[in-house]
């Protein structure tokens, strides 16, 4: 899988449990993370919260440890749940199994002591196996075979509504669901989670507040520090925010909040605007013309904007050469525009 994709892949795992994050509110409790590997997500979510891992790989287990010190992470066959019962309360887990996540799911409802607030995510690979050979296994663990295309289109299209959740409704009793959600990754791998209560409806934040028992995620210093970090290297608000597990509304209170730390998030986007900035005059200098192009267009729109159809291009449609002249005029351009936004940083 290329980089990018791995990049886009985890960003959407990473969006879908800080959503569910932020809709239970901030829960006391540990989180029980089976199917660790290195720890990725446990790292960029979970620091929080008292951390209980597992993996069946030694060597994800080593790197795991090395990156969350203070979890408790162990060799151990996850279809098991591998901690004693009193361990801790856990408010939330999270099976991101590379195909069949319920096994896992089962053994840990039944064996660990669950918070009266809990949130559980899956990753659900069953249906290819539906649609492929017809051979699944239910959430429930019982083995089934569909053996005509008829079947296995009703099973596949009604994956989700019919068979995973009336189980998972009936399966978490005394909890019910408080919020679901879930998306796609290709036509065959579903990425779900929720949020589980067994209050009476009230929305489990809110309810944990009621009671005192909130620990809100603590947007301190060193999380600032990494948003700032995410923001310089250019990735958006929203995006940064999900990278060190705060909610966007967070980020928003402490904006308006802290003047300083809105003056570091105004510099960091500033950063990552010159970079782009000094890598397309970069460009334009050393004669790519859609650089020149975008360059003059956006800079110097005065005397550019009227010329947008004109084809630039050296004699016989060849690559343009930038002439002494020309570069100097974009130097001037970029001198000009610099000390326009230093002016305006100075008045800000
Ligand atoms: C999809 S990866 C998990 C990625 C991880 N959530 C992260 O944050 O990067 C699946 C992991 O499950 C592990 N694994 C597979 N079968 C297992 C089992 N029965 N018990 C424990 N770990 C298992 C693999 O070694 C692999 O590291």
């Amino acid at each position: 899988m290329s980089e990018q994709k791995q990049h886009v892949d985890i960003k959407r795992k990473l969006t879908l449990r800080q959503t569910l994050i932020d809709k239970a509110g901030s829960l006391p409790g540990a989180a029980y993370i089976p199917f660790i590997r290195e720890g990725d997500i446990a790292a960029a979510l979970y620091r929080e919260k008292r951390i209980y891992g597992a993996d069946i790989k030694p060597a994800m287990v080593k790197k795991a440890k090395a990156r969350l010190p203070d979890a408790n992470i162990i060799k151990a066959d996850c279809d098991q749940y591998p901690f004693p019962k009193g361990t801790a309360t856990f408010t939330l887990a999270d099976f991101d199994s590379y195909s069949y996540p319920y096994q896992s799911f089962r053994s840990f409802f039944e064996g660990a002591k669950i918070g009266s607030q809990c949130i559980l995510i899956f990753t659900d690979g069953q249906r290819q196996a539906i649609i492929r050979t017809g051979h699944y296994t239910t959430p429930g663990g019982e083995k089934k075979h569909l053996k005509t295309k008829t079947e296995k289109r009703e099973v596949y299209n009604f994956y989700f509504n019919k068979t995973i959740l009336p189980w998972f409704k009936e399966y978490i009793k005394p909890w019910h669901i408080v919020y679901i959600t879930k998306y796609l990754r290709g036509p065959n791998l579903m990425y779900w989670g929720a949020v589980i209560s067994k209050t009476n409806g009230k929305h489990p934040g809110r309810h944990a507040k009621d009671t005192g028992n909130i620990r809100p995620y603590k947007f301190d210093d060193i999380k600032k520090d990494k948003y700032i970090a995410h923001l310089a290297e250019g990735h958006r608000r929203g995006y940064a925010a999900t990278m060190v597990g705060i909610s966007r509304q967070t980020i928003c209170d402490h904006i308006k909040a802290d003047k300083e730390f809105r003056r570091r998030v105004s510099e960091a986007e500033s950063d990552a605007n010159d970079k782009v900035v000094n890598a397309l005059f970069e460009a334009a200098t050393s004669g790519n013309t859609t650089a020149i192009q975008v360059w003059l267009y956006n800079k110097d729109p005065k005397n550019w904007s009227d010329k947008r159809n004109i084809q630039l291009s050296g004699p016989d449609g060849g690559p343009i050469t930038v002439q002494v002249d020309g570069r100097a005029k974009l130097l001037e351009a970029v001198r000009k525009y610099r000390e326009r936004q230093g002016e305006a940083k100075e008045k800000g």
